[in-house]
């Protein structure tokens, strides 16, 4: 019998499927549609302490590629297919007092799915410092599961937030510790994909005692420039900043990142996103060793929570549970972490000769050998 529950951080799921911190789960109505909907779990969108003003006019827009053409364009029209989504909204305009009473109301009426909180705060002072433990009283003593640390929005207006925390391993694992100081709950990170080698900034966190991490956030990019009107696709007055692309564009990439840490901490755990629309990209992430996965650009195009996409998400990974049955397969943990030793050195893939092929370097035989003669 196929069995979807699994156990993550110490906390039980009905099934390892979350709905990521973004407009999905920006709201109380959103995330009981949510739990209704069949999702095993909701992060909240990221809740600060510090004003939130976003900019004027649209914050999401999607990128669609022409069926059967060349353009690239984020215009709505028909015959064209998903390839990204690009935002540059900021964190929760809510405040933590609007957010407590609701976080409370939806535990209590939905008990056995898991709610984790999404928080930011700055960095760099005391007084940050001291506001990151100020949220996470506030949304543990609320009721949540499990607690999700942004330090990685790749699009603050300041500089001592998001990305810019998850750029700096020292900032990582000292923002990670004030947290673990006081939450009685399993602290999660969410690390920028946009750093030159994630597995340090990964090391930090855990150094500063996270339970999890999850990855990616958006990867930093700009909207196409229109060709006739020579405007940046999405703008204000003409002008841009650089912003957030997710959706089924940075699958392979965030795959990549993923690939990086579970090797490097394969007894650590990982909540995979980035790409996700059903389960074969789910599948994906828990071959690479992900105990859970989440969801953001998919289910916003999907009635707002995405009831269509856990809908599958759920069948798509009984269907592949009983195809494997006969392998004894029935829950995430007989397959979880399966091709993680299958990324490996370039030099290591097999050439078609192998006996000519010395990783990319002349062949030192002749003159070891010669060396040893004349010696
Ligand atoms: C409009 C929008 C708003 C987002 N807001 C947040 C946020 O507040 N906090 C956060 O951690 N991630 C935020 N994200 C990032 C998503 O949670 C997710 O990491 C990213 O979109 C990749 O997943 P996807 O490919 O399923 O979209 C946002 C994404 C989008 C598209």
């Amino acid at each position: 019998m196929a069995d979807l529950s699994t156990v993550f951080t110490g906390i039980r799921f009905e099934n390892p499927f979350l709905l990521a911190s973004a407009p999905p789960t920006e709201s109380e109505a959103n995330i009981m549609r949510a739990f209704e909907a069949g999702w095993g779990g909701v992060v909240t969108k990221t809740i600060g302490l510090h004003p939130v003003v976003n900019v004027r006019g649209p914050r999401t827009a999607f990128l669609r590629a022409d069926n059967g053409g060349t353009r690239l364009s984020m215009a709505k029209r028909p015959d064209s297919t998903l390839v990204a989504s690009w935002n540059w909204e900021l964190i929760s305009e809510r405040p933590l007092d609007w957010w407590v009473g609701r976080l409370s109301a939806i535990k209590k009426a939905w008990p056995t799915r898991v709610l984790v909180a999404s928080i930011m705060a700055g960095s760099g002072s005391d007084k940050e410092l001291a506001n990151w433990q100020v949220l996470t009283e506030a949304v543990q003593t609320a009721g949540v599961d499990a607690i999700e640390l942004n330090f990685s929005c790749p699009h603050m207006d300041r500089v001592d937030m998001g990305a810019n925390v998850g750029k700096d391993p020292v900032l990582c694992s000292v923002s990670t510790q004030a947290v673990k100081e006081v939450a009685r709950i399993p602290v999660w990170v969410k690390l920028t994909p946009a750093t030159a080698d994630i597995v340090e900034e990964a090391a930090a966190t855990f150094l500063g005692g996270a339970d999890a991490i999850s990855s990616s956030n958006t990867f930093p990019s700009l909207p196409p420039i229109d060709p006739r009107t020579l405007d940046f696709e999405v703008n204000v007055d003409g002008y841009v900043s650089s912003g957030g692309l997710g959706g089924p564009a940075i699958l392979p990439q965030s795959l990549a990142k993923m690939a990086q840490m579970t090797q490097a901490f394969p007894d650590r755990e990982f909540s995979g996103l980035g790409g996700i629309s059903g389960f074969d990209q789910a599948l994906s992430y828990f071959l690479l060793g992900c105990g859970t996965v989440q969801v953001a650009t998919a289910a916003m195009l999907d009635h707002a929570i995405g009831p269509n996409v856990i809908t599958a998400l759920a069948s798509g990974m009984t269907e592949f549970l009983e195809r494997n049955a006969d392998r004894g397969w029935t829950s995430l943990a007989d397959f979880r972490g399966l091709r993680r030793g299958n990324v490996v050195p370039h030099s290591q893939i097999r050439r078609p000769e192998a006996s000519d092929y010395h990783g990319g370097y002349e062949d030192q035989t002749d003159d070891d050998a010669g060396g040893l003669a004349s010696g």
